[in-house]
């Protein structure tokens, strides 16, 4: 049976995040810190491990930021991929290569899966009816169309997910559908796609997620799998599984290879390419010399793969990526898929839209200096088993009373009291027995415990031994007192603190997956370095007569302004973005030529009447100087006919006219539409002839 502790190395990933738009505290606390942490134990348990992660830069979510921006899709990725790196890398997330699914390696890997998988015969072609955008001459899938989710009735569900409940959907399903590019509903239209036939794999893939067996050989034990993950693989499962399109009529993204019949203009669906960027990142790190080999971390019987992500990316680990893994061949499936739920943040959803967000960056650029009180918090309030929640207040709590005063404080009275009694040096040690059983009391459970809590992606509650293991020493001093000891039994004294020094050690191995810099502080204030997992529980970790360093406040205190100046800094930024929630995407490019077709002109409004039996429109006479026209527009609902005579508008003047309830409309006036949808007039600076061009 492979066991977590037979494993030849580990190969463990963190989910691709997409290039489009900062990351946030919940993809911090969801997947990145987790991996993080685990990936920490096992160096410090001297384990092979690759930790692999990088920017998924194709896919919906980064054409639809461009066009929101006006700016191309590399431009975006290009952005984010750097701001995320950097991010990640302040927050001390120790990834051993952060790639980007953009790289030509990845595109070539990528096209090799499907080519091959196409060879071998795997895929279905099918032709069928999908939504399409008139005004915008695209097919919608994924993130492009949104509608009611037929399971929950979620309004805001995607064309291939619904976020609420976790289903993954086919776009026709979706009820009331609308383009989210024109607002509008589609219309159906004809197009031929590849096919992975899920439905044929569903044998295998219970055998193997809910037995743990594989190939018929023993791969997991099933009752590791989190229950959450296991809980939405198991419906999935048992409501059978469908056939899915793993391409797309898109532009950006990795081009189905060129070789295949019916290629032309056809991506592969990001969610086939992405997961793969696992593999041709690790590929990177062998190019690059960081490893011997990609194929040991990927095809080895005795390599583990991990994945850590949130749980809106369930099914792609467990179902999808796994049945390409299988139908490949020669690849690992992953031993365990520890997904979390979504952090919260101050009562609402953590929302990137709405502005409802701590950013990952404003922490990294701002507060340099409390990474590791960040990392404590969050990872206190992982989502593991259900939904969590952030709030300023429990930050500041958790600081102040765990990290400073329990923690920091008690590391800090050891190395003053060694500075002051012993000349800052580490004190000497004589055979104290039951104070030397004392002391090991506190940490001599510790490794195990918190072991079995991180091979069980329990990380909560390994940060809670952690905590205890503090505090039990902070017990220990107290009960010993060697500052009145010191008067009475001075060997005595230096034992208890000889005894104190080896736990704040302990802590220091304790601490590095959780808080590297904080554990980085203790060595170097006990002078010592190359300390490993295995280690906890000894009480001989730092020699009597040694040197101590420099002393460091591992926390500072968060006082009442930094709360409530952050509280605001939130309320303020809703405010701001409200705005920007609605901003429509930019249309597709024009030529000049284009553009100087359109003929716009200042004129008057001097007569306006209601048109009867249509409530939104208004019959307007405009004087235009070099004439007269009429012109109807739908503007009813927004102005009275007293309100716009007298006003100076622009007018399309070389729009074809158009029968508007048996009135022929001779133009169209231009209005500003807000981002609430109110109508406003774009009228001219004073003065303006009528007839003058606006160009
Ligand atoms: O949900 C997301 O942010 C996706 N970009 C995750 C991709 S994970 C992987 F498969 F690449
Ligand atoms: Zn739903």
């Amino acid at each position: 049976m492979i066991h977590m502790n037979n494993a030849k190395r580990y190969t463990v990933t963190a989910a691709l995040p997409y290039a489009n738009g900062p990351l946030h505290i919940g993809h911090l606390a969801g997947a990145y810190l987790p991996a993080d942490i685990f990936v920490r134990f096992l160096r410090l348990k001297g384990k092979d491990v690759v930790f692999i992660c990088g920017s998924d830069e194709h896919g919906a979510p980064i054409t639809i930021r461009a066009k929101q921006e006006g700016v191309s899709p590399q431009e975006i990725v290009d952005r984010y991929h750097e701001q995320m790196k950097r991010s990640f890398s302040k927050l001390h997330i120790s990834f051993d290569i952060f790639h980007r699914t953009s790289a030509e390696l990845h595109h070539e890997m990528a096209q090799d899966f499907f080519r091959d998988l196409y060879e071998k015969g795997v895929f279905e072609e099918k032709k069928t009816e999908q939504y399409y955008d008139e005004e915008y001459q695209q097919f919608l899938a994924d993130r492009y169309i949104k509608g009611e989710c037929p399971h929950c009735h979620n309004a805001d569900a995607y064309g291939d997910q619904c976020e609420k409940c976790g289903n993954t959907l086919n776009a026709l399903d979706l009820i009331k559908p609308k383009s989210v590019l024109s607002g509008k509903a589609p219309v159906k239209k004809e197009t031929v796609h590849w096919y992975l036939p899920l439905n044929k794999d569903e044998e295998w893939l219970k055998l193997w997620i809910q037995q743990g067996e594989y190939k018929g050989k023993h791969h997991h034990d099933p009752k590791t799998w989190k229950k959450n993950v296991m809980g939405q693989v198991g419906s999935w499962l048992s409501d059978g599984l469908q056939a899915r399109a793993i391409t797309r009529d898109l532009e950006w993204g990795v081009d189905v290879p060129a070789e295949i019949p019916g290629s032309a203009n056809k991506k592969l669906y990001v969610w086939l390419d992405a997961p793969i960027g696992y593999i041709s990142a690790t590929k990177q790190l062998a190019l690059d010399g960081k490893i011997d080999s990609w194929e040991k971390y990927w095809q080895d019987e005795d390599a583990h793969l991990i994945h850590f992500i949130g749980k809106d990316n369930i099914v792609f680990h467990t179902i999808i990526f796994p049945s390409i893994l299988n139908a490949k061949g020669n690849y690992n499936l992953p031993v365990n898929v520890p997904g979390n739920e979504f952090m919260n943040l101050e009562g609402d959803k953590i929302s990137t839209s709405k502005n409802w967000a701590i950013w990952a960056h404003e922490i990294a650029e701002a507060y340099p200096d409390k990474i590791d009180e960040f990392r404590y918090v969050l990872c206190a309030n992982i989502p593991e088993t259900k939904d969590s929640e952030f709030t300023w207040s429990d930050f500041q709590t958790r600081v102040n009373s765990e990290l400073v005063a329990a923690f920091g404080n008690f590391v800090n009275r050891i190395m003053v009291l060694n500075k002051k009694y012993f000349d800052g040096k580490v004190s000497s040690c004589k055979a104290y027995p039951a104070i030397e059983a004392d002391a090991l009391s506190v940490v001599a459970e510790a490794k195990e415990q918190m072991t079995k809590c991180i091979e069980q992606y329990k990380f909560r509650e390994a940060l809670d031994v952690l905590m205890t293991v503090a505090r039990d020493g902070n017990k220990f001093l107290t009960n010993y007192e060697p500052w009145k000891r010191i008067k009475t039994d001075e060997e005595e004294a230096q034992t208890v603190l000889f005894y104190c020094t080896q736990i704040v050690a302990n802590l220091g191995i304790l601490t590095q997956p959780f808080m590297p810099q904080a554990a980085e502080k203790i060595f170097s204030m006990l002078n010592c370095k190359d300390l490993k997992w295995d280690d906890v529980g000894r009480l001989d970790l730092v020699q009597s007569g040694k040197e101590l360093g420099e002393t460091k406040l591992l926390f500072e205190k968060i006082d009442d302004d930094f709360v409530s100046a952050q509280l605001a800094k939130l309320e303020e930024s809703k405010k701001n973005t409200s705005k920007s929630i609605n901003y429509k995407p930019v249309k597709d490019e024009i030529q000049f030529e284009d553009f100087s077709k359109i003929d716009i002109r200042i004129g008057t409004i001097t007569a306006a009447e209601k048109v009867e039996k249509a409530d939104r429109l208004l019959a307007l006479t405009v004087d235009l100087g070099f004439e007269v026209r009429t012109i109807v527009s739908g503007i009813a609902e927004h102005f009275s006919p007293e309100e716009v005579v007298g006003k100076q508008v622009q007018v399309l003047v070389n729009l074809a006219p158009r029968k508007m309830r048996g009135i022929e409309s001779q133009g169209m006036i231009l209005f500003a539409e807000d981002l609430e949808g109110k109508l406003h007039f774009v009228s001219p600076p004073a003065g303006m002839d009528n007839g003058s061009e606006v160009a």
